[in-house]
């Protein structure tokens, strides 16, 4: 077994970081993977949390997360207030709400002087996300948005790879996400869950959930930015107003063309994030649901297939993410730590004024978030007026 060779080059923060959670307890999805993916990276505590809009949900939740009495709130406002007041108040806030409170909450935490990790998309509307943009730059805070897909050793690989030139000119990127969870959701009866409540959710159900990972995924991996949008929006599960398949032509920055089909009512299919990429040399393709893997395969060449681990085949800033070696499978929980630990560098940098290594880091910013929600916008005015429309910031 080659040994684990690993100098990660991520400095270790001068003290354990300490992180307070909006939303994400007893009941939600995403928080406490978000918790144990900051714990993985062994940076950060978590002291802190406004866990749910129910209150009694929110103490009982805090109690089971092991906070301490006196800093589980029912109010992420006082949360913010009070926390900040605090010598050892939290470092950074992670916001797992519906999507209509990412807005909100950041605003409130950054005014408060805290640096932010919100999950995506990042906000429900364009003038908000620019809003957060705006306060980001003029307060220097660091504002992470996660897109944890990009931080498994794969798509790291994936993107030095495409990087190093060894799949020539890019000419082609295809991406797809299908799932089936929402093959049955329905707002017929009036009482929408907020993922399909356009004041909670935003204007779009799938594009916004899935659609922005994949929008992502795709420019994360090729250092490309969508620049043009064609779409069409579909209900293909039990009836929604909003759409909940949506397939459509991309235009990448360099004039290179793509396809984005995304849908949550495929029968049948599970959790099916898989990126293509074809250069003029070879191609590459990576699945989520097979993460440890990735093909290569050069023109009229067989295919290889490159799997996660040290050694052979891996690219410095791919492998310096590797915990196990090949054969001991990692997961996304791995992929989320990965993102919590350039976070944890991020934060500790900027609160100790220690200059980070040029290129160490891609954590999706809120600029990555903004663009993101300029992406669902676009798509929603391309479906309805069928035109090709601009996703530039
Ligand atoms: N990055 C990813 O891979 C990923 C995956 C799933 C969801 N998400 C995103 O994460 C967010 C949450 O999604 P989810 O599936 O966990 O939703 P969820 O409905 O399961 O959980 C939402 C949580 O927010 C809490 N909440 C609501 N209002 C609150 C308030 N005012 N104060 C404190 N807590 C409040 C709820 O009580 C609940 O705990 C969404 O924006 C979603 O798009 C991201």
């Amino acid at each position: 077994m080659t040994e684990n060779p690993r100098d990660t080059g991520f400095p270790l923060p001068s003290r354990m970081l300490r992180l307070g959670f909006v939303g994400g307890g007893q009941g939600a999805f995403i928080g406490e993977v978000h918790a144990n993916g900051a714990l993985l990276s062994k940076r950060w505590q978590i002291v802190a949390g406004a866990l749910s809009s129910n209150p009694l949900r929110a103490k009982d939740s805090g109690r089971k997360w092991m906070l301490a009495e006196d800093r589980i709130y029912t109010d992420f406002r006082e949360m913010a207030a009070r926390e900040a007041g605090r010598s050892d108040g939290i470092d950074a806030v992670v916001i797992t709400t519906p999507n209509h409170l990412h807005h909100p909450v950041a605003a409130g935490f950054m005014d408060a002087g805290i640096d932010v990790i919100s999950d995506k998309p990042l906000t429900t509307t364009l003038a908000d996300a620019r809003d957060l943009v705006r306060r980001q730059r003029d307060t220097g805070l660091v504002f992470g948005v996660t897109y944890a897909y990009a931080s498994h050793v794969m798509v790291r690989q994936a993107r030095e790879m495409i990087r190093a030139g060894m799949l020539g000119e890019i000419r082609q990127v295809h991406v797809e996400y299908f799932q089936e969870w929402a093959l049955n959701l329905t707002d017929e009866d009036g009482t929408p869950p907020w993922r399909l409540d356009p004041a909670k959710v935003g204007n779009a159900f799938t594009v916004g959930d899935i659609g922005t990972h994949a929008a992502h995924l795709a420019s994360f991996a090729t250092g490309r930015d969508i620049e043009l949008v064609r779409a069409l929006f579909h209900v293909a599960g039990k009836p929604k107003a909003l759409e909940d398949t949506a397939f459509m032509h991309l235009r990448f920055e360099g004039g290179v063309p793509g396809t984005l089909m995304v849908s949550q009512a495929a029968a049948g299919t599970q959790c099916g994030l898989r990126l293509r990429v074809f250069g003029t040399l070879a191609g590459l393709e990576w699945n989520q649901e097979n993460p440890e893997f990735l093909s290569f395969t050069p023109q009229d060449s067989p295919m290889q297939i490159i799997g996660r681990g040290y050694g052979a085949g891996m690219l410095p800033a791919a492998v310096r993410f590797v915990r196990m070696p090949r054969g001991h499978p990692e997961a996304l929980t791995d992929a989320w730590a990965n993102l919590y630990t350039e976070l944890a560098v991020a934060v500790d940098a900027r609160r100790t004024g220690r200059t980070v290594p040029e290129g160490l880091l891609a954590y999706p910013t809120v600029v990555d978030g903004a663009k993101g929600v300029k992406f669902v916008e676009a798509a929603v005015r391309s479906n309805a007026t069928g035109d090709w429309v601009d996703c530039g910031l």
